[in-house]
């Protein structure tokens, strides 16, 4: 059977563990989010024409705005979004350009004026605690906990996780064409972290990262390989190429070996081989390069618990994402699709932009395009580069 969407009455404020050394160790955080018993099944809206996600650190990054900045001056005017229930019943609404006069309330100013506001910047960090760090139980297994990480739910779930993100995000800009950018780090231009996130005072600052990660730190190239201890940064890239080329094309034989095995109703959490090879490989350690090794637990990127704490998270998630699209537009000698109804039919609840409780299931985020998004294209050397 599916993986059931949890219980919210049921989360366990005091639930949240993490591995350290071995060993199980409890975190001193109440992740889980406001409790309301209204909830309703998540109809997507039909998006014409989608919003797209710019890539790497152009002028799109400076669009991202979780709070004390005025609103986007460089939006896209082409967007239309039609019928989507969302925006008031409109069927038709022609974005027009935001002059950020109005004041509506960021994601971490609701932090401070309403902590539990589902929309604050805090309480959509903690969804990825909720999901991770076991204050859920899987619904009529206590004392099983509920994993969306190391399974085929890895890539559907972020899909939604972002999905709600950005259209609350966008709300509280009122601006519905906000895309979150992607960081581009499979391309060689795009193997560093993002300066824009790298100014103190600034929305997108976090302060609990590698020092020496940071590109004026002592080894600024990113690693997509775990634990790789290479210094050079020309070995590094070329590393990088070819945990690209593998993770994408060279090691996966079927869909799940990409997507990460089989997760039931019932199962307890797989561990890390559960994972695919994407989320196994860059995915992860892009995590383990941005989080912060002089803290505890490696935070923010480092643990699940504080991830979604570093706006990085964000855009670093939307280009594993943008992965599952390229990856799905690879010829290979084995299907992209997993059509197992546990797959399709598992669920989630997330809050959406009004502030409304909804389910969403797996097979509803597999077409990017229903949802709304579109990639711009950038290069993807590791394409052609087969070791
Ligand atoms: Cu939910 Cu990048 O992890």
């Amino acid at each position: 059977d599916p993986i059931l969407p949890p219980d919210l009455s049921q989360c366990d404020p005091t639930g949240a563990t993490t591995t350290s050394g071995g060993q199980t160790v409890s975190l001193d955080v109440d992740c889980c989010p406001p409790y309301t018993d209204i909830q309703s099944d998540y109809k997507l809206p039909s998006f014409t024409t989608p919003r797209p996600s710019g890539g790497g650190s152009s002028s799109e990054m400076q669009n991202l705005e979780f709070g004390g900045e005025s609103a986007g001056t460089d939006t896209d005017e082409d967007v239309v979004i039609t019928g989507n229930q969302e925006e008031g019943g409109a069927t038709s609404s022609q974005h027009t350009q935001n002059t950020g006069e109005q004041e509506s309330p960021r994601m971490r100013d609701l932090d401070v004026t309403d902590p539990d506001d589902p929309r604050g910047f805090t309480q959509q960090a903690n969804i990825h605690c909720a999901y991770c760090n076991g204050p859920y139980d899987q619904p009529d297994h206590p004392g099983l906990d509920l994993q969306v990480h190391n399974s085929w739910l890895f890539f559907p779930f972020h899909r939604w996780y972002l999905y709600f993100f950005e259209r609350i995000l966008g709300s509280l800009i009122d601006d519905p064409t906000f895309a979150i950018p992607y960081w581009n780090w499979d391309n060689p231009r795009g193997m560093f972290m993002p300066e824009m996130f790298t100014f103190p005072g600034t929305p997108a600052y976090d302060a609990n990262r590698d020092p020496s990660h940071i590109p004026t730190g002592t080894n600024p190239v990113v690693t997509l390989n775990v634990g790789s201890t290479v210094t050079d940064p020309v070995q590094i890239i070329s590393n990088n190429l070819t945990q690209m080329y593998n993770e994408m094309i060279g090691t996966p034989a079927s869909a799940t070996d990409f997507m990460g095995q089989p997760y039931r109703d019932g199962d307890a959490p797989h561990g890390f081989s559960g994972g695919g090879t994407s989320e196994q490989g860059s995915h992860t350690a892009i995590h383990v390069w941005v989080g912060d090794p002089n803290n505890e637990y490696n935070e923010d990127m480092g643990n699940f618990y504080s991830a979604g704490r570093d706006p990085l998270f964000y855009c670093h998630h939307a280009n594993v994402d943008r992965m599952w699209t390229l990856w799905k537009d690879i010829p290979a000698d084995y299907s992209k699709e997993i059509t197992d109804p546990d797959f399709l039919k598992s669920a989630f609840m997330f809050y959406d932009k009004n502030k409304n409780l909804v389910r969403v299931t797996v097979a509803d985020a597999l077409d990017y395009k229903r949802m709304g998004y579109e990639y711009e294209p950038s290069n993807t050397p590791w394409m052609n580069y087969r070791p």
